[in-house]
């Protein structure tokens, strides 16, 4: 287990700056720079200074403003005293009365983005909060057993290690597509502070999850280079990857603007591609086979860190859900029949990839299922996306054969579902000064 100890970083020897080679560097372009008008002439000759020379011109500077404002600092308070506040709040109307409740909306809020209360939407609050109480890094999991295993010629059947693989393969790209289009694309959309904030959290969330699974790979010693680039080159991964990225691209043109129907629409149609098929479906194949790896104690380590994603995932699955179906709430007339078909399309087309990636990843029954097994669970999952978006489920009476799956979904941070370990973030920080 890491202690707090971990993340300190090494305490300087003395309270002075220390010079780094980089800020130097871009200090002294600025002294240098032609255009600083309140330069004198001099100094923009002069030859770099050493580290030691910089320190004492530090010091020298220090004690000069003490004495008398230079020409740099007269500058400054010359700028500052004419700021004029209206420009960098954009579409803020300065004096406006303050901000009411009910003025929040999802999308399309000419509200200040600014100011994260008075809440109105708390699901999205509570869902930062519940995230943040969630934390974890991937090194606090044991892979040792997991090393042992994996280079062990008996330690997996074939099958399994392929089962391991595709996984580490699939995912280690697709939370990197889904942290990009969370910054690249809908953040600046969603005009709402709460959500805002959530998705914020989900970010650092879905770094932390690129970040275990690079550990895993680097534990197990695989090739890094054919793990990182199955999204491109096995075709069953890459199908999935591309359905997902074909969503993202409307939305990340820098000039992709909300506020017409038909561009609302392609915001939720990019808020249900990654929120209800790529997180909520594309998912379920490969976790379900890595924590049934685990069930039965083989790969725990790799099993305990898709555990702890999956715990965030469904939470992410959640948070689209209530915010597609707010924005459906606000804008009801985006989901017109043509379009709550198309939604529909979208889950189906979703579960298709799934499907065949589980054909793919099991040629063979294994680990206690098989792709028809999975086919099932998947008709079950693509239903309960369909009924959470108010739409029609397809697979009438699809069952789940898989239940321990919701059991590890619901799992509260307390106990993990291999009981090997208790992390205590929320009390663990205290900071020494
Ligand atoms: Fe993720
Ligand atoms: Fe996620």
């Amino acid at each position: 287990m890491l202690s707090w100890d971990d993340f300190e970083a090494p305490k300087a020897k003395t309270t002075e700056p220390q010079p780094v080679p980089g800020a130097l560097q871009s200090e002294q372009q600025a002294v240098t720079e032609p255009g600083a008008a309140y330069q004198s002439g001099s100094a923009s000759s002069a030859p770099a200074p050493t580290a030691a020379q910089s320190q004492e011109n530090a010091d020298s500077r220090s004690s000069a403003t003490a004495a008398a404002p230079s020409s740099a600092v007269e500058a400054a308070r010359a700028a500052v005293a004419d700021l004029d506040p209206a420009p960098g709040l954009e579409e803020l109307e300065m004096g406006a009365a303050r901000i009411q409740v009910d003025e929040k909306r999802i999308i399309n809020c000419r509200a200040d983005l600014n100011q994260l209360v008075p809440f109105k939407y708390d699901w999205a609050w509570q869902k930062y909060l519940d995230g943040c109480a969630n934390h974890w890094m991937p090194q606090e999991v044991n892979m040792n057993k997991d090393v042992s295993m994996w280079k062990d010629p008996n330690g997996l059947t074939e099958d399994e290690r392929r089962i391991v693989e595709y996984s580490l393969g699939y995912f280690s790209t697709a939370d990197s597509l889904v942290a990009n289009n969370l910054v690249l694309a809908i953040y600046r959309h969603i005009t709402n502070p709460e959500c805002r904030q959530y998705i914020l959290r989900q970010s650092f969330e879905e770094a932390i999850h690129t970040h275990a699974y690079q550990y895993c790979v680097e534990s197990l010693g695989m090739d890094e280079g054919e793990v990182f680039n199955m999204y491109r080159e096995v075709p069953s991964v890459a199908k999935k990857a591309a359905w997902s990225l074909s969503h993202t691209q409307s939305i990340g043109d820098p000039t992709f603007k909300t506020g017409t129907p038909e561009t609302d629409q392609e915001l939720l149609r990019n808020l249900i591609a990654f929120y209800a098929v790529t997180e909520g479906i594309f998912f379920y194949c490969g976790f379900t086979q890595i924590l049934s790896m685990g069930r039965r104690n083989k790969m725990t380590g790799v099993a305990e860190q898709f555990q702890y994603i999956l715990r965030d995932e469904s939470m992410h699955l959640n948070f689209g859900i209530d915010v597609i179906n707010q924005i459906k709430l606000e804008n009801p007339h985006l989901w017109t029949e043509a379009f709550k078909q198309e939604v529909t399309q979208m889950i189906l087309e979703g579960m298709e990839l799934e499907v065949a990636y589980a054909r793919d990843t099991m040629p063979r029954g294994v680990l206690g299922m098989n792709a028809a097994m999975m086919e099932e669970y998947l008709h079950f999952i693509a239903n309960r996306r369909l009924s959470q978006l108010g739409l029609k489920e397809q697979f009438p009476g699809a069952q789940n054969p898989f239940p321990w799956m919701s059991e590890i979904m619901d799992l509260r941070k307390e106990k993990n579902f291999f009981e090997t370990r208790v992390i205590e973030y929320q009390t663990g920080g205290a900071l020494q000064w």
